[in-house]
């Protein structure tokens, strides 16, 4: 048996990313309307564990239906890529993106694993196990942001990289745009993006899928605060704040909230910020844009990548889109 491969992992995000983007952040998004907070900053280690949870949750059907996609079509995914290096951005566990790699190794064309993450221990643990499972695959991990070190991903041979989990739908229509345009920019003729997204459907199905009985997304969402308190000192109270989820019909987004249910005063030491919220006042955490396949398709050109196939699940809940550099 051949021994495997430890794991390379480089760390793009310097030591004081977590305090200096944040503030800025926070700067920024809290003095908005609504007052907005930057996802990213959802994954610290609890909140990736959280996560990992919501994917097992049964109202929480993206996991489920984006599986089910990889399930049946992860060789054809494989052989129309042609790829030798497969990039995975917002990674986290990894778990899905198996069916991509067991896929891969019996094709045998490829040669080296990229998963890029903010979530560093996470990451770590991913990378660990993949290289253990697949021996003989060079694995690449990256602690790094993808709205900012998409320069810094793996150079050579022909690659695809993978967008999975409908993590694109936590941008902003504008943060997209920024985004497609920079990785077509980046990736040669022949290399592929395949990105996961969640389509658009019946309220209550979406509704229950961000708002589980079980009350984990609750947590996930209620998270953020207890990021803000660690990392910048602030006093938030995660308590005196409940969770409002609700689908935006005109966005064809999900947006989820926490609401203030009393006056207060919260302070945001590192950030030098005093926070005066009035009852009912809510703080916007995350939003989750649903798809329609003619929107992925426009999103897709408009940014330079030619749509080559798009694959759906039975029930027509997410669709999985691998678009190439022409
Ligand atoms: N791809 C996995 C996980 C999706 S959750 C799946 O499909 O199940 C979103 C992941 O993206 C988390 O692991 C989070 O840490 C990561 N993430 C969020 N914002 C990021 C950013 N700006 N740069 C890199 N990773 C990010
Ligand atoms: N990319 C995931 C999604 O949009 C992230 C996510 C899952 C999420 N559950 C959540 C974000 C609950 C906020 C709240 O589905």
């Amino acid at each position: 048996m051949t021994a495997a491969k430890e794991p390379s992992v480089s760390v793009l995000l310097d030591p004081n990313w977590a305090a200096g983007s944040l503030v800025e952040d926070v700067r920024r998004g809290l003095s908005q309307h609504p007052r907005t907070l930057p996802p990213k900053w959802l994954y610290d280690n609890r909140g990736s564990e959280l996560f990992d949870e919501i994917t097992r949750l049964p109202e929480y059907y993206p996991f489920n239906a984006e599986h089910a996609i990889l399930t049946e079509h992860a060789d054809e995914i494989v052989t129309a890529s042609g790829a030798t290096t497969l990039v995975e951005l917002g990674s986290g566990t990894s778990e899905k993106t198996r069916l991509l790699l067991d896929a891969f190794v019996s094709s045998g064309q490829l040669t080296r694993f990229a998963p890029v993450d903010v979530s560093e221990q996470t990451l770590r643990d991913a990378a660990d196990q993949i290289a253990h499972r697949y021996p003989g695959l060079e694995v690449a991990a990256v602690v790094g942001d993808f709205t900012l070190h998409l320069a810094h991903l793996p150079k050579g041979g022909r690659r695809m990289v993978a967008f999975l989990g409908g993590t694109i739908g936590n941008l902003y229509l504008e943060e997209r745009r920024a985004f497609l345009g920079a990785l077509a920019d980046l990736l040669e003729p022949g290399d592929s993006l395949l990105l996961g997204t969640d389509l658009v459907k019946s309220a209550d199905r979406l509704i229950a899928a961000y708002n589980d009985g079980a009350g984990v997304t609750d947590e996930f969402i209620r998270n953020s605060l207890v990021v803000l308190n660690r990392e910048l000192g602030a006093d938030f109270d995660p308590g005196a704040f409940s969770y409002i989820p609700f689908w935006d019909p005109h966005m064809e987004r999900m947006d989820m909230r926490l609401r203030s249910e009393a006056p207060q005063r919260v302070t945001i030491s590192g950030a030098d910020m005093v926070l005066d919220l009035s009852v009912g006042e809510e703080i916007r955490v995350e939003i989750s844009t649903k798809f329609r396949v003619s929107k992925i398709a426009s999103e897709l050109e408009q940014a330079g990548f030619g749509v080559t196939r798009v694959w759906t699940d039975p029930d027509n809940e997410f669709a999985l889109t691998l678009a190439t550099k022409p």
